[in-house]
């Protein structure tokens, strides 16, 4: 496999006029590399696929094809946004795939954690398999792969080639398009609010490939992960309008598999628990715990019991890492 160095002399895109630059770069080395054949790119709607989606429209237009599996663990309103960015604003070639049925169906009754990011993990590569196979004529792969990814991979932490993951037939077929492989997180971002994506694409926090499934502990049922996504979709918000969007590093929250006994009207009621978790770290190897305003808290508890089915209570994890790992599982 050919070896990939982010030149040494390479100077850090911390500006506009450098992210232009590598913009314009990138643009004529696709194209050389690219000529008329067609693309394809698995677009999550996350940073790099975001970017890496953007950056090829520019280059080759309808010669990209982008899919976008929804798996039905993805945070309210992201399945639309990317229809609105990429279909509606930058007019992509852009497959939407359905397939959140064929991955609740298939998890449901599974508890184990490892067994719930497996199945995610392998049915995502056989959806978008799928549809690879019933593309004709396209010979490249485009791949959101960035620089921390490669040196993970070289020092064994993680494999980054999701080309690797792909069944041979359709592994074979393709050459790879990598053009943000030698850029840092943050140049990424800057590249990709060069490329016109909105804030909220390029500035979010990060999100585990599994989503809200490792949120939902436990064999997840639809009506506890609506739980988490409604949650999470409050929780956000009010980071907003409190102006902590981009200030605390990750928060989101978790609506675990127990039940407990609480009042509404006068009535018992017997529903779940929701968890807020807001973190801070520089290498999530160790995380603290934002803390946040009282007024705030009391306002996140009143507005998710009022407006989240199945939530009679609210609790805030006040665990850093270590001993506790960011994500519940
Ligand atoms: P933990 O829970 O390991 O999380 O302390 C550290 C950071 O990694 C994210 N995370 C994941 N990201 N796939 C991902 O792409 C995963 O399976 C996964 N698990 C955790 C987590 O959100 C946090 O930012």
């Amino acid at each position: 496999m050919e070896e990939i160095r982010r030149p040494d002399n390479m100077e850090r895109i911390t500006t506009p006029a450098l992210a232009d630059a590598f913009i314009a770069e990138q643009i004529r080395d696709i194209q050389a590399q690219v000529g008329d054949k067609k693309v394809l790119l698995a677009l999550s709607g996350g940073v790099d696929s975001s970017v890496v989606a953007a950056l090829l429209i520019k280059a080759i237009g309808k010669q990209l094809v982008c899919v976008h599996v929804n798996h039905g663990l993805l945070r309210k309103g992201e399945p639309e946004q990317v229809i609105e960015v990429f279909r509606n604003q930058m007019d992509a070639n852009l497959i939407y795939v359905d397939a959140v049925d064929r991955f609740l169906d298939l998890l449901a009754g599974v508890s184990d954690p490892e067994e719930k990011r497996h199945i995610i993990g392998e049915e995502f590569i056989n959806v978008f398999a799928d549809e690879a196979r019933k593309l004709e004529g396209v010979d490249f792969l485009a791949q959101g792969t960035i620089w921390p990814d490669i040196l993970e991979s070289e020092n064994g932490i993680k494999a980054h080639h999701n080309a690797g993951g792909l069944p041979a037939d359709i592994a074979d077929r393709f050459e790879l398009v990598e053009p943000v492989r030698i850029l840092f997180k943050d140049e990424v971002r800057m590249v990709g609010r060069q490329l016109g994506l909105p804030a909220g694409m390029v500035d979010r926090q990060p999100f585990p490939g599994p989503g809200l499934g490792v949120r939902c502990p436990g064999a997840i049922t639809r009506d506890r992960l609506e739980a988490v996504r409604e949650s999470d979709a409050i929780l956000r918000e009010e980071f907003a309008k409190a102006g902590l969007e981009g200030k605390v590093w990750q928060y989101f929250t978790v609506v675990p598999d127990f039940k407990s006994t609480g009042v509404k009207d006068g009535k018992r009621t017997f529903d779940w628990p929701c968890i807020i978790r807001a973190i801070n770290t520089t290498d999530v190897m160790e995380v603290t715990v934002e803390h946040l305003p009282d007024e705030l808290i009391d306002h996140l508890v009143k507005r998710i019991i009022a407006e989240v089915p199945g939530i009679n209570r609210v609790l805030y994890d006040f665990t850093p890492k270590p001993p506790a790992t960011v994500e519940y599982e």
